[in-house]
């Protein structure tokens, strides 16, 4: 009960005391005057409108002259605001004179229309009063008399005079994270409030309006500052800036670095983010700040928490990142453990081949082409010499070995796919698919990066024919090997679960059926006719191309155990127990050999439609955009299309010089294309 007196008690002390704001410059309080307490000349109270304040307003009459006077209080005497709160619900303006202690000091000011009579707006001119007891009388100066007329409020005047700059600053008690600041004062015709001290363009402190020096506490040590100051008023009116003083704190004493920080660990990784937690570190002193570190090369400094996601990351590459903590004297601690981990595949779908440059000439039926696992040079054969090169990317090309045992079948076969094993670093194994005199086989052998070596069979009876030899091959991210056999002239075989040929095979690196194959031997997929393209999407799902027959060449999406038709169907069929392709074409515009996935989209190069395909995959669905084709005609018979490590371009070759092109030996060629 006693303190709610005491704060009514202090309530009432502020209203009866108005103009002490006066002679401190603030703006905001003032102090009322009702108009139907004040002395009304040809005029009466009302109370018929909505809005006024205190218990009603007054009516003017309507005739020139008829006026309200107040007797107002000032403390002292000055300059002061004074406001009148009006409505006037007519369309014609309602000038008044203002008068003070009986002299017009504003003559004819407007009221203007106000929406409607319940509606109060607010003028303000600017009086001078004596020190005590004042009139102020408005005056209305024409015949429709004054405007409705609340209250008015007499305020403080507006401030609008900064204070002047402040003088040269100067430091003392220069220390390694603190300094004293002085400076000269500034003066102003109400007061300074505060001075602002700022380094460069940043403010760090403030001191007091009556002070004249500061002591700035948490500077870093052996560190350079500039420093000026502003002073302001209370009205918030600005000084110009002092004069620059230029201080270096002193080097710092601290020796001891921070203990390394605690674990840290990587979450939440996308293509271009990763959030880390560490541990904290302790210090002698403090901790001011943690390095993320790829390295020694600091990625990001976090100076609060222990917790940051850093950003702008490159998608589908590897990082390994460490956190140290520093201390303000810039001791640095050991490193915390090491985080590896490799952000997600790049989101950027699309993009569609731009320009096109000529990497290497010389060839004769290029075929199979396979990236090193270090992405620095491929291999390529030849499938009628069954030679292999090793190619940079410059486009430089190197020899490094026949494969033995090879033979052509005057038509498709020969020399055909070819894998590097994702171990090669250690094992320097390489596999090949070739046609031999008993059939088609996959056979290993090693690579040393200069010459091919040693010969392994892992499987072989593949049934061949002069056409229809299929013969890709590609590691999965599975790390098991997919080899496409075409069905060899005899369609049956495709839909034989217990024959090699017109089917998709998965073996390992031994020659052995993969575990898991869906019939426990090494057929994955089947129903093929003579698939040659082989790529594995951001997804790790398989696609696959193959030539029709007459009609329909395809795109599928291969799952495994799944039957894609041949010879039942080509193309779409919706025969029960088959699987449609994703995409078809009729074998004149297509008739597809290799394809890549650049950016979640299939290239699939064409050799009777002498174009490369360009078939976007609908996100991450299981379905397909509209094919566009490029080149068309402008290449001739393409071949094989393989995605450049850590770029978005293409090889793409050329399959000229074969029986169906015609072209002189050696005419083949390897392009580059850029996606973008
Ligand atoms: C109306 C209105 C009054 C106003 C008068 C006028 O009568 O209700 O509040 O004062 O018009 O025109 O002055
Ligand atoms: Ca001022």
């Amino acid at each position: 009960m006693k303190r709610e007196r005491v704060l009514v008690c202090a309530v009432s002390l502020a209203l009866a005391v108005p103009f002490v704001v006066l002679s401190q410059g603030t703006a905001s309080a003032a102090t009322d005057y009702q108009a139907e307490d004040a002395k009304i000349s040809q005029g009466t109270v009302a109370t018929n409108h909505t809005g006024y304040s205190g218990t009603g307003f007054v009516d003017y009459t309507n005739v020139k002259g008829s006026s309200v006077e107040f007797t107002v209080a000032a403390a002292a005497a000055g300059p002061a605001s004074l406001t009148l709160r009006y409505a006037n619900g007519t369309g014609t303006d309602r000038p008044m004179d203002l008068s003070v202690n009986g002299t017009v000091v504003a003559s004819a000011v407007s009221f203007p229309a106000t929406a409607d009579w319940n509606t109060w707006a607010s003028k303000s001119v600017g009086v001078t009063l004596k020190a005590g007891s004042n009139t102020i009388r408005a005056t209305a100066t024409t015949a429709n008399g004054g405007p409705n007329l609340d209250r008015i409020s007499l305020g403080t005047p507006s401030d609008t005079q900064a204070p002047t700059r402040p003088g040269q600053p100067s430091c003392s008690d220069i220390g390694e994270d603190g300094l004293t600041l002085s400076w000269g004062a500034s003066t102003d015709d109400v007061g300074v409030a505060a001075y602002d001290i700022y380094e460069h363009g940043n403010k760090i402190s403030e001191a007091a309006g009556g002070a004249t020096s500061k002591a700035l506490t948490g500077l870093a040590p052996n560190t350079p500052y500039n420093l000026t100051v502003i002073a302001r008023d209370a009205a918030g009116n600005t000084s110009p800036a002092s004069p620059v003083v230029d201080c270096t704190t002193k080097p710092s004493s601290d020796s001891t670095p921070p203990t390394a920080p605690g674990t840290l660990k990587a979450a939440g990784i996308t293509a271009n983010t990763v959030d880390l937690t560490w541990g904290a570190a302790t210090d002698d002193r403090a901790v001011t700040a943690y390095d993320v570190r790829s390295g020694t090369t600091v990625y990001k400094s976090v100076t609060s928490g222990t917790s940051t996601t850093l950003n702008g990351l490159a998608c589908n590459s590897p990082y390994s990142l460490n956190v140290v903590a520093r201390d303000a004297a810039g001791n640095v601690s050991p490193a915390s453990n090491t985080v590896s981990f490799t952000t997600k595949a790049c989101a950027t779908d699309g993009g569609v081949p731009s320009s096109v440059a000529t990497l290497s000439t010389g060839w004769t039926i290029p075929w199979g082409t396979y990236w090193m696992p270090d992405g620095k040079t491929a291999l390529v054969t030849e499938r009628d010499d069954f030679r292999v090169w090793k190619v940079t990317k410059d486009g430089a090309k190197t020899q490094v070995g026949t494969v033995p045992g090879a033979v052509t079948t005057n038509g498709e076969g020969g020399l055909l796919g070819v894998a590097v094993d994702p171990k090669w670093e250690t094992n320097h194994y390489v596999y090949f698919m070739h046609t031999a005199a008993e059939g088609n086989r996959v056979v290993r052998m090693t690579y040393d990066g200069t010459k091919l070596g040693d010969y392994k069979v892992l499987l072989q009876g593949i049934k061949k024919n002069r056409y229809h030899n299929g013969g890709r091959l590609a590691f999965g991210p599975d790390g098991y090997l997919y080899a496409s056999t075409g069905e060899a002239q005899q369609p049956d075989l495709a839909q034989d679960k217990n024959s090699l040929n017109g089917k998709i095979l998965r073996l390992t690196t031994d020659g052995k059926p993969a575990p898991g194959n869906p019939f426990g031997n090494y057929v994955y997929s089947l129903g093929h006719r003579n698939p040659q393209g082989l790529a594995f999407d951001r997804n790790g799902r398989l696609w696959e191309a193959e030539f029709g027959n007459s009609s329909k060449d395809e795109l599928n999406l291969i799952k495994p155990g799944a039957n894609y038709g041949w010879p039942t169907c080509e193309g779409n069929c919706n025969v029960a127990g088959m699987t449609n392709p994703k995409a078809t074409w009729n074998v004149s515009e297509a008739s597809p050999s290799g394809i890549a996935i650049v950016r979640n989209v299939v290239y699939m190069a064409s050799l009777r439609g002498e174009r490369l395909w360009r078939i976007p995959i609908n996100g991450d669905s299981e379905s397909v955009g509209t094919p566009t084709a490029y080149y068309v005609g402008t290449y001739g018979r393409l071949r094989t299309v393989t995605k450049v490590p850590g770029a978005d371009q293409l090889w793409l070759s050329t399959t000229n010089c074969d029986n169906n092109g015609g072209a002189a030996d050696g005419s083949d060629k390897i392009f580059r294309v850029d996606i973008s």
